[in-house]
């Protein structure tokens, strides 16, 4: 059976984890969400309130981390950390963090050992440009920063939380501005890549059309 290898890039609330969680379900294929590494990797620093323009002590911690999803839960250290993961606090740091080289040197090197010799569905920002180069399918969604921010505004809302529409719109179009300007690996289409624009489409629809590309190529 030929191999199954997917990429999905794309910023903040394109919906890029919800689609890939129902496209590995329906390939029978596992799911590996880097933006998940990235927020642990950030949790753990300001919990331990690491200085990080020193690379130093930063390369030790990274050594010294475990980060494991399992069940579509993200353990830091052996702890389950998935809700925390996701709060504002940590969202507000992590695109700093995540322009680091030596923080993405050593997850793109964790994130390569976990898809090897399987079939997966990656997400993320550098998976098509820059871990997994060779993958027989690459995506780029994107949506409109009003649309992904209703989207994650929504998610919110049923926590029950008191962010504000604002805080998370702001959230999202400072996160994108870092990640796509960043010097080392930034966001970016990879030219191979197959671009859906999401706006106003339905999970099923972008669902069914990235199954279709899957078949037909
Ligand atoms: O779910 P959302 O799109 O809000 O973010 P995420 O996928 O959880 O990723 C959080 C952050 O991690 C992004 O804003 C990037 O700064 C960083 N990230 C990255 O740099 N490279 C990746 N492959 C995945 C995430
Ligand atoms: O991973 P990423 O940040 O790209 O987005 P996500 O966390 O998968 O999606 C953000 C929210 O948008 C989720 O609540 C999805 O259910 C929702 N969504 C949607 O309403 N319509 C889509 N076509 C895709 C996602």
């Amino acid at each position: 059976m030929k191999k199954i290898v997917v990429a999905i890039d794309g910023p903040a609330g394109a919906g890029k984890s919800t689609i890939s969680k129902l496209v590995a379900q329906k390939l029978g294929i596992e799911y590996i969400d880097t933006g998940a590494m990235y927020r642990a990797v950030t949790l753990k620093i300001i919990r331990n309130k690491i200085d990080v323009s020193d690379d130093v002590t930063l390369e030790k911690m990274l050594n010294s981390t475990e980060i494991t999803l399992e069940n579509g839960k993200v353990y830091l250290d052996g702890e389950d950390v998935s809700t925390e993961i996701r709060q504002l606090y940590v969202s507000g740091r992590v695109s700093e963090i995540a322009a680091k080289q030596v923080v993405r040197d050593r997850l793109v090197e964790l994130q390569r050992k976990m898809a090897l010799s399987k079939n997966v569905i990656m997400d993320g920002r550098d998976i098509g440009t820059v871990v997994l180069k060779d993958a027989n399918y690459k995506i780029y969604l994107t949506a409109s920063v009003e649309e992904r921010a209703a989207r994650r505004y929504k998610e919110f809302c049923q926590q029950n939380s008191s962010v504000t529409f604002q805080e998370i719109c702001n959230d999202i179009k400072e996160r994108d501005r870092i990640d796509m300007n960043r010097s080392y690996n930034p966001l970016v289409k990879a030219e191979d890549a197959i671009l859906i624009d999401t706006t106003g489409k339905s999970i099923d629809e972008v669902v069914d059309e990235i199954l279709l590309i899957i078949k037909n190529n």
